[in-house]
């Protein structure tokens, strides 16, 4: 049986999407990499949501049986509503992934996270044997930080410890994001808070460096990760 809720089954991305065309045109591409059987981690963010209506069409169409693993919240509940079935990385492991990104240098080195689900778009990009990046142009960018900056999951009790050693990384600016629909910082789906963090230059190091600070869950450095760009 099915939930028939109107809140459920209207919902749609939270808001006027950027660049839809030719988001809809790698949602399109990486649609046409489905094979039966595939389970296939799904990252978050616009793209990845109109990648997951794609490949809900080819499903419906084809009669293809896919396990998706998700990033968040947002992307478990598309995939509810268009019923593609969904595991974990604890039952399963991706034969590949895809997602998007707010940055992409020339080296393919990324920055994630602008919608707070790094830490899982991570654990899902390092597991699957590759990944498939959906971008449209204006993510590419000469200088990794040029228009984002680095958001950085963080324990609660350790947002003094953290911002205190991120300084001695160089840091340029540290903000703690703050909530949008809700007062105060935004709660990330493991309980955490996020740090967006500039620097002038960000080294390969620098992923590693953040991540060893103690009480970082995780940073939006993708840097060194099997993947192939999908761009129009
Ligand atoms: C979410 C992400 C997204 O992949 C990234 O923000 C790109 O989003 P969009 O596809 O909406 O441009 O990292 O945490």
């Amino acid at each position: 049986m099915n939930w028939s809720n109107p809140l459920f089954i209207n919902s749609n991305w939270t808001s006027e999407i950027s660049n839809r065309e030719q988001k809809e045109v790698a949602a399109e591409q990486v649609a046409k990499e489905i094979k039966n059987g595939d389970v296939i981690g799904v990252g978050s963010g616009s793209t990845s949501f109109l990648a997951i209506h794609a490949i809900a069409n080819r499903i419906e169409a084809e009669g293809l049986s896919i396990l998706a693993i998700p990033t968040s919240h947002e992307v478990a509940m598309a995939c509810a509503r268009l019923n593609i079935p969904t595991t974990s990385l604890m039952a399963h492991k991706p034969n590949w992934a895809f997602d998007g990104a707010d940055e992409i240098d020339a080296n393919r080195r990324m920055i994630k996270g602008r919608g707070g689900a790094l830490f899982a778009e991570k654990i899902v990009m390092a597991s699957a044997n590759k990944t498939f990046i959906l971008v449209d142009p204006s993510k590419f960018v000469d200088r990794l930080g040029e228009k984002f900056p680095v958001p950085v999951e963080v324990d609660p009790r350790a947002i003094h410890l953290v911002e205190t050693s991120l300084k001695r990384l160089g840091t340029e600016e540290i903000k703690l994001r703050n909530a949008i629909g809700k007062d105060g910082p935004i709660i990330t789906e493991a309980g955490n808070l996020i740090l967006d963090v500039r620097f002038n230059q960000i080294f390969d190091d620098f992923e590693r460096k953040i991540k060893s600070i103690p009480g970082v869950i995780e940073s939006g450095l993708f840097i060194g990760y099997n993947v192939e760009v999908i761009s129009v």
